[in-house]
């Protein structure tokens, strides 16, 4: 059932092209598929035999090979394989298939979605679809007939360019799509129906004219504007950086509601989970604008880094999803404030992806080993890849990265390659020696590198002192060191950067420097210091990793207000608050909250001066699901509640300070998407939330009175939020409801009404989930409702999942066990909370385990969730 990197065989037969036609009617799809093949000159198989891949959701209807049907004991047909005994070298294949997509709640392959056909076909769909070799290194030339009825279904999409139109008996209708490009099936897709189209178009570097269409239903027509210019700017940016033009005609994106994940990349024809890319300033929060802008983005670079150049198999996955994650930070980064930028992604990967790569699933970037690949679309395939790529960036600079990615777009155009073909062409287009670097693809684990600082005064000589070690992980012990790009910057006591001398004598020395550490441990050594520097390490978060440094708190306040590198000063405040936080947890009396981390906070309402966006990150407080991740046998609620005491104390001892943040940060005019804007409202909707959360009456009337002005939905959700995490109940209710009625017919507005409720401790309690849960707003079928109630009580409401009772462990339990028959992908993703029971307490962890047990033996457990509970309870 596992399958092995190892194990990889070129394909024996290879598709050239690939003719289908679909026959779409309400009680099913008839899927008429026509391969052309031949055995792969490049395969030393003598293998007579061929296989294709299917799927128990397909019935086949009728197999023929070079026009002749076949005879029963021609073939075998097993639920998810076809074996044809005996093929030429070289033939045409006919197979019809008949599909239910009306009742495909796996929503892979051929499904519906409101009404209208979609698919979704990475990893393994498209053998839900039809009879085929589905791997991505089977590349096919595809043409598509799509048939249907032309009132329910006037739109009939799929990849490349419409070459042919028609109405054909009984008020149907055709379109045939042709793509001219060779691609994997995993980039195949189909769209029908009812849908209105938004058109604008886009001028390339080379003077072609692209066509770009958004089709989505129309009550979502006013909600493409945002996603249509972010097209706009990712195909400039990709133009101007990377020198990537689009290569098609047509341009296409489709908005469907019932979706696995965020969006899918297939060629000219991306689709998108809706609220990942309808958007309007009533409906859609900044946050929810960013998140759209950079995956439009990212979906629309795969179009290079994924289609043009693909994967050779899906243990190269990150090839495509790091490589793509990179690209959209940086366009993220240059469309608004890099260092917040820096900030979201560094503080989303220490906080999940460290916790994945120290649990039962860790696995490397580049895996060995897999049971259902659906499990690998992880924070470690896509976030630390793109740290992966990025510290390639750092290591090479940027025009040697830029030179390294030409010469790989050049050379394997077309092609389905693996993460090493990437890793070679940035060392052959810089002629530097990446052999250690490539560690990082293998070895799983987060590396832990222990500094020690010693001053010689006398010598003036300062020395820093790097240790790296990598913590075992399943299946891999005794890590070799790896190649670290550790960036660092030394400050005077006045808060001036000294100059980096790494030898006596040496005149002109940059104040920033990017070590390169590749043993066990480093001396490196610093000349011509007069006095003792206060280190700033691993600036701008230059390597994937955990770094402990005996800071004081005195060092960590310094470096908050005095560090050029933003995302250092932002660190050292997180720093900061956990150790304030962790030294509250378990105590019970009255100790005092550090009075230096309450004028730190002081400092940085009052400075207008300071960046307002990196003061809004630096105002908010390390998560709970961070702290418990740095904790050793964290107990949860003891957790929430030394982080509420803290917030309790701040907002007491800031109230006035919060006011005349929350007055002084009013957004004048109309609403915009911009840094200055985005960083005010934040900071004034966290003023908002703190005061809040001490019950202030003031705050409480600020809050009613932003709910009812708003113009958009961040400050109407940061209302609402605040009001959700207070003690005002009857407030809440109220506002609650109101919030409700106004957006009751609108699903991306009612998952944030399920999601704030879900996700508060104090609104969130198991008997309210459950009300949520039976609210007629709730949906089994769509993904987005599980994720916003299950899927954040669980991840985000950790004092109540993490109950003491065990209710919670028990609760998530049954949702998975119930939602393991109808979307196997949801149920796995959602069992993730529990998979760490090893690292909690053991009054939490073994009630953990125990829910983990009851999911393991229920009846039928499909593959997906199989794999993720079997590694869970496996080992010590
Ligand atoms: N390739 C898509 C993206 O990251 C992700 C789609 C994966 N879907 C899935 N069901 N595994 O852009
Ligand atoms: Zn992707």
């Amino acid at each position: 059932q596992t399958i092995y990197l190892k194990d990889y065989r070129v394909p024996v037969f290879l598709v050239d092209h690939v003719d289908l036609r679909f026959e779409l009617f309400d009680d099913g799809a008839r899927v008429h598929s026509v391969l052309s093949m031949r055995r792969n000159p490049g395969s030393d198989s003598a293998d007579k035999s061929l296989e294709l891949n299917g799927d128990p959701l397909t019935t086949l209807e009728s197999l023929s090979l070079d026009g002749s049907e076949l005879a029963k004991d021609a073939f075998e047909d097993r639920a998810d394989k076809l074996v044809i005994h005996e093929v030429p070298d070289s033939f045409e294949l006919d197979v019809v298939t008949w599909l239910e997509p009306q009742n495909n709640t796996r929503l892979e392959g051929l499904y519906q979605s409101s009404g209208m056909f979609c698919t979704q076909c990475e990893a393994e769909g498209f053998r839900c679809i039809t009879y085929f070799p589905d791997r991505p290194d089977v590349m096919a030339r595809f043409r598509t007939r799509i048939e249907a009825d032309k009132a329910s279904f006037p739109i009939l999409l799929s990849n490349g360019n419409d070459v042919e139109k028609g109405d054909l008996d009984g008020g149907r209708h055709f379109v045939t799509w042709e793509d001219p490009f060779p691609k994997p099936c995993y980039l195949f897709a189909l769209v029908a129906g009812n849908l209105v189209e938004k058109r604008d178009s886009f001028h390339t570097m080379s003077g072609r004219d692209i066509d770009l269409r958004m089709y989505v239903e129309p009550r979502n027509a006013e909600k493409c504007e945002h996603a249509m210019d972010s097209l706009k700017r990712a195909m400039r940016w990709d133009e101007e950086v990377y020198g990537r033009e689009y290569d098609l005609d047509i341009f296409m994106i489709v908005a469907v509601d019932d979706f696995n994940m965020g969006a899918m990349e297939n060629k000219g024809l991306n689709i998108f989970n809706s609220s990942c890319v309808l958007a309007s300033q009533e409906t859609a929060t900044d946050q929810a604008f960013q998140r759209i802008e950079s995956i439009v983005a990212h979906e629309y670079f795969h179009n290079w880094s994924g289609n043009r150049v693909t994967c050779r198999d899906w243990f190269q996955l990150s090839l495509k999803e790091g490589f793509t994650v990179f690209r959209d930070s940086q366009f993220s980064a240059d469309m608004g404030s890099p260092t917040v930028k820096r900030i979201e992604d560094a503080a989303m990967l220490r906080t999940a992806q460290f916790a994945e790569d120290s649990g039962p699933m860790a696995h490397p970037v580049r895996p060995e080993s897999y049971m259902e690949i659906t499990n690998f679309y992880t924070l470690t395939i896509y976030e630390k890849g793109c740290e992966v790529v990025g510290m390639i960036h750092t290591l090479l600079g940027p025009d040697m990265f830029r030179k390294g990615s030409d010469l790989y777009f050049e050379r394997h155009d077309g092609q389905a390659v693996t993460t090493d073909d990437f890793v070679r062409a940035m060392e052959d287009a810089s002629g530097r020696d990446l052999s250690q670097f490539r560690l990082w693809y293998e070895q799983a684990g987060t590396p832990e590198l222990t500094v020690q600082d010693e001053y010689d005064r006398a010598a003036g000589i300062y020395r820093l002192t790097i240790d790296q070690t990598i913590p075992e992980t399943p299946g891999q012990t005794n890590k070799k060191p790896q190649h670290i790009p550790f960036a660092i910057g030394l400050l005077g006591t006045g808060g001036e950067s000294l100059p980096l001398k790494l030898g006596a004598g040496e005149t002109e020395a940059p104040t920033d420097r990017v070590l390169e550490l590749t043993e066990a441990s480093h001396t490196f050594e610093f000349h011509d210091l007069s006095e003792r520097p206060v280190p700033s390490l691993l600036r701008n978060f230059s390597a994937p990793v955990r770094v402990y440094y005996p800071w004081t708190r005195d060092q960590l306040m310094f470096l908050m207000s005095h560090d050029p590198d933003g995302f250092n000063r932002w660190d050292a405040g997180q720093r900061l608050a956990v150790d304030v936080i962790s030294g509250l947890v378990g105590e019970t009396g009255s100790e005092a909250v550090d009075s230096g981390l309450t004028e730190a906070y002081r400092g940085l309402l009052a400075d207008e001066s300071l960046d307002q966006a990196l003061v809004a990150k630096m105002l908010q407080l390390p998560s709970e699901a961070y702290l418990i991740e740095l904790a050793d046998s964290p107990n949860v609620p003891d957790i929430h509640r030394a982080r509420e005491k803290v917030l309790g104390h701040l907002a007491t001892a800031l109230r006035d300070d919060l006011l005349a943040c929350y007055q002084r940060n009013t957004v004048e005019g109309s609403y915009e998407v911009t840094p200055d804007a985005v960083a005010r409202r934040s900071l004034r909707n966290t003023a908002l939330a703190w005061l809040l959360h001490m019950d202030d009456e003031e705050g409480r009337t600020l809050a009613e009175s932003q709910f009812e002005k708003a113009d958009n939905m961040t400050d109407r959700m940061g209302a609402l939020r605040a009001l959700v995490n207070s003690g005002y109940e009857q407030e809440c209710e109220r506002t609650l409801n109101a919030f409700y009625e106004q957006w009751k017919d609108d699903p991306q507005v009612v998952e944030q009404w399920f999601a704030v409720q879900a996700g508060s401790s104090r609104r969130g309690s198991l008997p309210e989930i459950r009300q949520l849960m039976a609210h007629p707003a709730f949906d089994w079928k769509n993904p987005n409702k599980i994720r916003s109630v299950i899927g954040v009580f669980a991840g985000q409401n950790l004092p109540a999942f993490h109950a003491e009772d065990g209710s919670g462990y028990r609760f998530l339990e049954e949702q998975v066990r119930r939602l393991d028959d109808s979307n196997p992908q949801i149920a796995a993703r959602l069992v993730s909370p529990l998979t760490r029971w090893r690292k909690f307490a053991p009054v939490h962890g073994e009630q953990m385990k125990a829910a983990l047990e009851a999911i393991r033996d229920k009846p039928g457990l499909s593959r997906d969730v199989y794999e993720v509970v079997h590694k869970s309870l496996a080992g010590k």
